[in-house]
C-alpha cells in the first residue's frame, strides 16, 4: 500500500493560504508542510495524501475496534480501558507491552515532518540536548511508516487508535467495526495540546499560550476545526457500533464510564473487577506506568524536560490559562459552534 493513484478517494485536497503559512512558520521551531482535505477544512500535514485513500478503503474486520478523538482529549486513558476490558483485564499484558504495540495509531506517520527522516533529525538536534541517533532513527521510522499495509497482516481483534474525525476514516467503518470516541472540553484540550507541542522537541512550539489558543479556534492546528471534529463523531452516537465519551464524565465518575464501555463490549465486570480497573486508570498510576506514559520516547530524547505526556489529568484546568480576552472569545466559538446541534458538553452550561 501506500500508493495514492490506485484507490479511490471522494477528497479535494488544497492549500493553505500564505498568511495561514506564516502564522505557523512564526510559531513552530519546524514547521510542517500543510494541506487542507474535504469540504470541512481539516488541516494535515501534506504526507497525509500518500496513504489517505488506504486509510479510507481499509478493508475492515467484525472483531476491529477504533478509539477515535481529537487529540488530548483523553485517548491514552480511553484505550488502556477498552484494551483491558477487551483483553479480559489481562493486566500482565498491559504492563509489560507498550500501548503503542497494543494499537496500531493509524495516521501517525503524519506527525513525521514531511521532509523525511533528516528533517526530523536535524529538527530534533536543534533542540534535544543527548539522544541515541541510530535508536533515534530505528524508531522514527517505525512511526513514520504509513501502517495500513500492516494493518492486514495484523491478528484479530485489532486495536486501532486515531485522531482522524468520522469522514476521513475507513468509510461505513461502523457497518463493521466498533468504535469508541472521546471528547473533551476544547478549552482543555487547547491548553493540554499547548503543553503537548511543547512536549514533542521536533515542533518546539515557541510562542505563547495565547498565540496558541489562535492556531487552535483558528483552526491552524492538525485535524481541525475542533468542532467539525467532534460533531461528526456525535451525529453517529446512536450507532450500536459506537459509544460516544465525555472526558469530564470519565473525570466525574469512572466507575460508571468503565460499566458503560463494559456494556458496549459486551463484558461483565464485578465490584471487585472493576474497583482494580479504576485503580489502575487513575492518573497518579497511570503516570508511573511504563506501559501508557510513553516513556519509550522520553528515554529516546524526544520529550522536553519539563513536560510529560500523562500531565494534569483534570478537568476545567483551563481557567489558568485563559484571560478574560480569551474566555470571551471561548464562549462565543463554543456558543456559535453549538447553535445548529444538540451537542452539549458536560461542562458547558
Ligand atoms: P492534560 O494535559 O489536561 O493533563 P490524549 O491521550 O488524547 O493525548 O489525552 C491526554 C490528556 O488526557 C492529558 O490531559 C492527560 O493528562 C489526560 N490523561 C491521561 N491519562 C489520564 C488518566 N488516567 N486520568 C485522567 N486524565 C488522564
Amino acid at each position: 500500500m501506500g500508493d495514492e493513484q490506485t484507490m479511490p478517494y471522494p477528497y479535494e485536497f488544497y492549500n493553505i493560504s500564505d498568511e495561514e503559512k506564516s502564522l505557523n512558520e512564526k510559531l513552530h521551531a519546524y514547521p510542517y508542510e500543510f494541506l487542507r482535505v474535504g469540504p470541512k477544512g481539516y488541516l494535515v500535514s501534506k504526507i497525509f495524501k500518500t496513504d489517505a485513500a488506504n486509510i479510507y478503503n481499509l478493508p475492515l474486520r467484525s472483531s476491529d475496534i477504533f478509539v477515535t478523538s481529537y487529540q488530548r482529549s483523553g485517548t491514552t486513558w480511553t484505550q488502556e480501558l477498552v484494551w483491558l476490558l477487551a483483553s479480559d483485564l489481562d493486566y500482565e499484558k498491559a504492563l509489560s507491552t507498550p500501548l503503542i504495540e497494543r494499537y496500531s495509531f493509524l495516521e501517525m506517520f503524519m506527525n513525521v515532518p514531511d521532509t523525511g527522516i533528516d528533517g526530523f533529525m536535524k529538527a530534533l538536534s536543534q533542540n534535544s540536548e543527548n539522544f541515541d541517533k541510530e535508536s533515534m532513527l530505528k524508531m522514527i521510522k517505525w512511526l513514520g511508516s504509513p501502517i495500513t499495509g500492516d494493518l492486514a497482516t495484523r491478528p484479530s481483534p485489532r486495536f486501532i487508535k486515531s485522531h482522524l474525525p468520522m469522514s476521513l476514516l475507513p468509510r461505513n467503518l461502523l457497518d463493521t467495526a466498533k468504535m469508541v470516541y472521546i471528547a473533551r472540553d476544547p478549552r482543555d484540550v487547547a491548553v493540554s495540546y499547548y503543553h503537548h507541542t511543547r512536549l514533542f522537541m521536533h515542533t518546539g512550539f515557541k510562542g505563547t499560550f495565547k498565540e496558541f489558543w489562535h492556531l487552535f479556534h483558528g483552526n491552524l492546528m492538525v485535524l481541525t476545526p475542533y468542532f467539525e471534529h467532534v460533531k461528526e463523531a456525535w451525529e453517529k452516537r446512536h450507532d450500536p457500533n459506537m459509544l460516544f465519551l465525555f472526558y469530564e464524565d470519565l473525570s466525574k465518575d469512572l466507575p460508571a464510564a468503565v460499566q458503560r464501555v463494559a456494556d458496549f463490549l459486551g463484558k461483565k465486570l464485578d465490584d471487585k473487577q472493576k474497583a482494580t480497573l479504576c485503580d489502575h486508570l487513575s492518573i497518579e498510576n497511570f503516570k508511573k506506568n511504563k506501559a501508557v506514559n510513553f516513556d519509550e520516547l522520553r528515554v529516546l530524547g524526544m520529550f522536553a524536560k519539563d513536560e510529560e505526556f500523562i500531565r494534569k489529568g483534570k478537568a476545567g484546568g483551563w481557567r489558568d490559562y485563559f484571560d478574560e480576552e480569551m474566555t470571551q472569545e471561548a464562549d462565543k466559538w463554543i456558543a456559535d459552534n453549538l447553535k445548529d446541534t444538540d451537542l452539549r458538553f458536560p461542562t458547558v452550561k
